[in-house]
C-alpha cells in the first residue's frame, strides 16, 4: 500500500532524507523510529504529498504521489505533529467542518461525527470549544478528524507525543482496533521504542536521514543476540575491551557507565566477561541480564540512546 524508493530531500545544506526505501503491505503497521531531527516528519510529508521529494518514487495504493497527488489524498488520512485544530470550534463542529471541506453531505457528516466522537470517547466534551481541551483530548480529536473520510491508509506523525502513559495506551488501543477490525494500513513515526515495539509489524530505524536498520521487531532484536548482559563499573572514557572480539559476542557498547554485551547465551558468558573486566583492573558495582529491546538495537545502530530524546 505504501511503496517508496530512493527518496531524497534536502533543505539548503541539510540532507533531511537520504536514499530512503520503505514498503508497507496492506493491513500492516509500520513504525518509523528515530530521534528528533532524524527526518521522520520530512518523510511523512513526502509520502502524504505535502512535500515534493528531490528524487525518488512514491506509490500509495497504486497511485504515484508526485504525478497524481489528488488520487493519493483521496485514500489517506493524516495526523500532523503540530496540531491544526481550530480552537474556536467545538469538537463536533471541528469534525463537521472537516467533512464539509471534503464534500460529505450533512446526513453522512452527522452520522460519522457521532460515531467517531464515541470511538475516541469525546462524547461528553463534544460541544465544548477545542481550546478548552487537554492535550490528550486534542490528540484524540485529531485522530477522529483524520478518520472522517474513512481512509484506507493512515499516516500518523508522533501520534502520542506529549501524552501521559494512560492516554498513550488509549491511542494505542484505538490504532490496534483500527488495524484489526478495519484492516487499516498505517505508518506511524515515533521516537518512543515501546510504541514501535507494541504497535508495529515492521520497524525502520532512521538517523540523520538514513535508514540504519529495518525489519520486524523480533528480527531486529534477534540480530543482537539472545541475551544482553549489562555491567556497571568504573570504565575509563576510552575503554576498549579487545577481548570482546569473540565469536559469542554479537555487539557491545558502553554508555553512562554501563557496558552492554549482546551474547549468544548469557549465563554461560557472564563469568568470562567479569574475568575480562577484572583482568583490566576494573571494579564492577552492578550487573544483570535481560532480553534485548528495540532500545538496545537503536543504541547499537546509532550510537545514541533514544530515551534521552523522550520528553513525555
Ligand atoms: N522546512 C524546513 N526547512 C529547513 N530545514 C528543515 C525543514 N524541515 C525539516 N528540516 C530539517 O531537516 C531535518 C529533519 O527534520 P524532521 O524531518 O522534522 O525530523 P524529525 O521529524 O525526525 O524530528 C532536521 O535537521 C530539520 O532541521
Ligand atoms: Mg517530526
Amino acid at each position: 500500500m505504501i511503496d517508496a524508493q530512493g527518496l531524497h530531500k534536502q533543505f539548503g545544506t541539510v540532507q533531511a532524507v537520504i536514499d530512503l526505501e520503505l514498503h508497507v503491505p496492506q493491513g500492516s503497521v509500520y513504525a518509523l523510529l528515530g530521534p528528533n531531527g532524524a527526518g521522520k516528519s520530512t518523510t511523512i510529508n513526502m509520502l502524504t504529498t505535502l512535500l515534493r521529494p528531490d528524487r525518488g518514487t512514491i506509490v500509495i495504493a497504486g497511485h504515484d504521489a508526485v504525478r497524481n497527488p489528488d488520487a493519493v489524498r483521496r485514500v489517506i488520512g493524516v495526523t500532523f505533529q503540530d496540531l491544526v485544530l481550530d480552537r474556536d470550534l467545538s469538537g463536533r463542529e471541528a469534525l463537521d467542518f472537516y467533512g464539509r471541506l471534503y464534500g460529505l453531505d450533512a446526513a453522512t457528516r452527522t452520522q460519522r461525527t457521532k460515531e467517531l466522537l464515541t470511538l475516541v470517547e469525546l462524547n461528553d466534551a463534544a460541544d465544548r470549544l477545542t481550546g478548552t481541551y487537554s492535550g490528550g483530548m486534542r490528540r484524540r480529536l485529531e485522530l477522529a478528524r483524520c478518520l472522517m473520510m474513512q481512509p484506507q491508509i493512515l499516516f500518523l506523525d508522533e501520534p502520542t507525543q506529549g501524552l501521559d502513559p494512560q492516554h498513550r495506551a488509549m491511542i494505542w488501543d484505538y490504532l490496534r482496533m483500527l488495524q484489526q477490525q478495519h484492516g487499516m494500513t498505517m505508518l506511524i513515526t515515533t521516537h518512543a521504542m515501546d510504541e514501535a515495539e507494541i504497535l508495529a509489524q515492521q520497524v525502520g530505524i532512521i538517523d540523520h536521514g538514513r535508514m540504519v536498520a529495518s525489519g520486524t521487531p523480533a528480527e531486529l532484536i534477534g540480530q543482537f543476540g539472545s541475551e544482553m548482559v549489562r555491567i556497571t563499573a568504573n570504565y575509563p572514557a576510552d575503554y576498549q575491551p579487545s577481548w570482546l572480539q569473540a565469536e559469542w559476542v554479537r555487539n557491545w557498547a558502553i554508555q553512562n557507565g554501563e557496558l552492554r554485551v549482546g551474547v549468544d547465551h548469557g549465563s554461560r558468558r557472564i563469568a568470562t566477561i567479569l574475568d575480562g573486566l577484572r583482568a583490566d583492573g576494573l571494579q564492577v558495582s552492578d550487573m544483570n541480564m535481560t532480553r534485548p529491546s528495540l532500545g538496545d538495537v537503536f543504541l547499537q545502530t546509532t550510537g545514541r540512546a533514544l530515551r534521552d530524546e523522550v520528553k513525555s
